[in-house]
């Protein structure tokens, strides 16, 4: 831990000047156990500051001697050590200096390290809710931007808190020796200096956030441009594009400027009220050196100690607004360390080891985040083996029943069993190594396609990779110069669709779990294509219980039990043969819509 005087200082320095409800202290507090293991090196970088501080008063102190030997008495005698004393002294403090820089550097920068680290981990296990609600700029900036900013600006501002602590100190100290009563003016004055810092953290606090915000939002500019960039190219965007972008750049380089406008009549002002004081000093020390009080070479090295104490508070309005983007940043990265996903496994969690008997749904009632009604008292039953396919209108609901095995998002109601048991009893990881799923439109990580592939089982051997490829009709991809060590690009940009989506299937092949979920596996594709993947599909669907949501019913025509899902309610159940008998039934009117379109 740090040392506890450090501690102190910074309380003291927080109940002193009110920093909004000790809004630094808990910063601070928040931050300090990602201090804890680089305690050695931050508390001397922490430490190296007071000798820094104080040697600023060397300067001061020895004009003193200085002024009143050589200007005064015009004697050279005892003082010559005096410019070698402070050559040194400023020596010393330079090597000082690095050393905390560079002490500070290396804590600011493993701490960095490790709170991206930690807040990676709770990035990838939030739930989807979170991913769907969040945008990606926000999650860039406050991930990795905000932290950048929060843990190098903290040591750096605890070191310059505490070599100013000190230093002011020690020209106290020098102010106090060469007269306690010019010491009084001047720090009466320089009290008046704090009263307008304390107004404008609170005056700028929201700009601030505004700025933040702003920032975000750029970068999912950003991103959104590299990853629509086709969409805004077919649909000439450009224009629409610049002007979003512009509008949003505008209003953060507004907040910018209002910060500056907020916070730059500080400084000015800061100057008029030290001149104040330097004013006093100068008026009454004349009187003092007249009426020898006091030496002439007590007042000038009154009056340097007073400059070098004012000249932090003069620049302090400059510092302001950075200081307060900086807890402004270490609040957001304390917020986001307390993320929990609402997704987690209970206490003692049951592993689901093997698939045995049934899924069930039972009576389950599911909203998204908005509220809104989008399952309803829903039943279904999957027994092992199984295939189970869903189908309806768009925006019914099939999708949603698809993300609730695997608990992408909770039951609102109801529950859902696997062998009998509510999912919620069985860890995330049992639960989701029992179950592949291949999507529409599945994500491919920048990579190889054999990368790719083995995202279904990371210590899959060659053979079952090959076995896995041949299953999926990858035979196109494996023929290509580089074979399964092809580049596919980001997000596999550099293949088709059909071949992004075997690779989901060679992806599902490897993973090789008892209960496999397809939710538009072709219906992206055109007829040759389609027909190839379905051959996959078949393969990979084999003793496997699988739920299956196609649009196209030639899809699941042969599947064991087919269910109509109309605006979240089961409207039909039954096969092929069975739906297509009930007169005027919803199976009937979308097959017969289909089939007679076909010519
Ligand atoms: N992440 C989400 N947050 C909020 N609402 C959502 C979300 N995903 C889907 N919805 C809404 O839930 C309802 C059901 O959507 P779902 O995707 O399950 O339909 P679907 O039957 O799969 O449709 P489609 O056949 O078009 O794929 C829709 O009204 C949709 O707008
Ligand atoms: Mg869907």
């Amino acid at each position: 831990m740090i040392a506890s005087e450090y501690h102190c200082l910074i309380v003291i320095f927080c109940m002193k000047f009110k920093l909004n409800d000790n809004r630094f202290y808990r910063c601070y507090l928040g931050m300090l156990p990602y201090v804890k293991p680089y305690a050695l090196r931050a508390t001397l970088a922490v430490t190296l500051c007071v000798p820094i501080g104080a040697l600023d008063a060397v300067i001061a102190m020895s004009l003193k001697p200085y002024t009143d030997r050589i200007m005064i008495e015009k004697s050279a005698q005892d003082i010559w050590y005096i410019p070698i004393a402070i050559l040194l002294f400023a020596i010393t403090q330079g090597v000082l200096i690095y050393l905390a820089t560079y002490l500070n550097a290396w804590v600011g920068e493993k701490m960095t390290r490790d709170l991206k680290f930690k807040l990676y981990g709770k990035l990838i296990s939030s739930d989807a809710t979170f991913f769907d609600t969040t945008h990606s700029g926000e999650i860039i900036f406050n991930f990795n931007d905000q932290v950048d900013m929060a843990s190098s600006q903290l040591l750096t501002k605890v070191k310059l808190l505490v070599s100013r602590i000190f230093s002011s100190v020690a020209l106290i100290g020098v102010l106090i020796y060469n007269s306690w009563k010019l010491s009084i003016i001047a720090l009466v004055v320089m009290s008046c200096a704090f009263v307008p810092m304390a107004k404008i953290r609170k005056k700028i606090h929201w700009t601030l956030k505004k700025v933040v915000e702003g920032s975000a939002v750029l970068v999912t500019e950003y991103n959104e441009s590299y990853s629509g960039n086709k969409t805004i190219s077919a649909y000439n965007l450009y224009k629409h594009q610049r002007s979003k972008f512009w509008n949003v750049l505008c209003q953060v380089t507004k907040g910018r400027i209002k910060l500056s406008q907020k916070t730059a009549w500080l400084s000015p002002i800061m100057h008029v009220i030290i001149a104040v004081g330097i004013g006093l000093s100068i008026a009454y020390g004349s009187y003092l050196i007249v009426s020898e009080q006091i030496t002439s070479g007590n007042f000038v090295s009154f009056l340097t100690a007073l400059i070098m104490l004012y000249n932090p508070v003069k620049n302090f309005g400059n510092n302001v607004k950075d200081f307060q983007l900086s807890l402004f940043a270490i609040e957001q990265v304390l917020e986001k360390l307390k993320l929990e996903p609402s997704i987690k496994d209970r206490k003692n969690a049951i592993i689901l080891r093997e698939f045995t008997s049934e899924i069930q749904f039972e009576n389950v009632d599911f909203s998204y985040d908005n509220g809104k009604k989008v399952l309803q008292s829903l039943n279904l039953t999957i027994k092992k083996g199984e295939t189970l396919a869903l189908v309806g209108n768009s925006g019914g609901g099939k999708s949603t029943i698809a993300n609730l095995l695997p608990r992408f998002y909770e039951v609102c109601r109801g529950a859902i069993k696997v062998n009998g048991i509510d999912i919620r009893d069985y860890s995330l990881e049992s639960l989701r190594s029992n179950i592949a799923i291949v999507f529409q439109d599945n994500f491919l990580f920048t990579g190889t396609i054999k990368d790719n592939i083995i995202v279904g089982n990371q210590n899959a051997s060659d053979e079952e990779v090959k076995n896995a490829v041949e299953m999926a009709y990858l035979d196109d991809l494996v023929n290509l110069p580089d074979g399964l060590d092809t580049q596919i690009g980001e997000r596999g940009a550099l293949i088709s669709g059909g071949q992004k989506q075997r690779i989901a299937i060679a992806r599902a092949f490897l993973k090789n779990a008892p209960i496999l979920i397809l939710d538009e596996a072709t219906s992206a594709l055109d007829n040759k294509s389609e027909s190839i993947v379905q051959k996959a599909i078949e393969n990979l669907m084999k003793d496997k219980t699988v739920l299956v949501i196609a649009h196209r019913l030639s899809t699941v025509r042969h599947a064991d039990k087919i269910v109509v899902i109309e605006s979240g309610q089961l409207v039909e159940i039954g096969n092929h043969d069975e739906l297509m008998l009930i007169p005027q039934g919803r199976y009937k009117a979308l097959y017969d819509t289909q089939f007679a379109k076909k010519p």
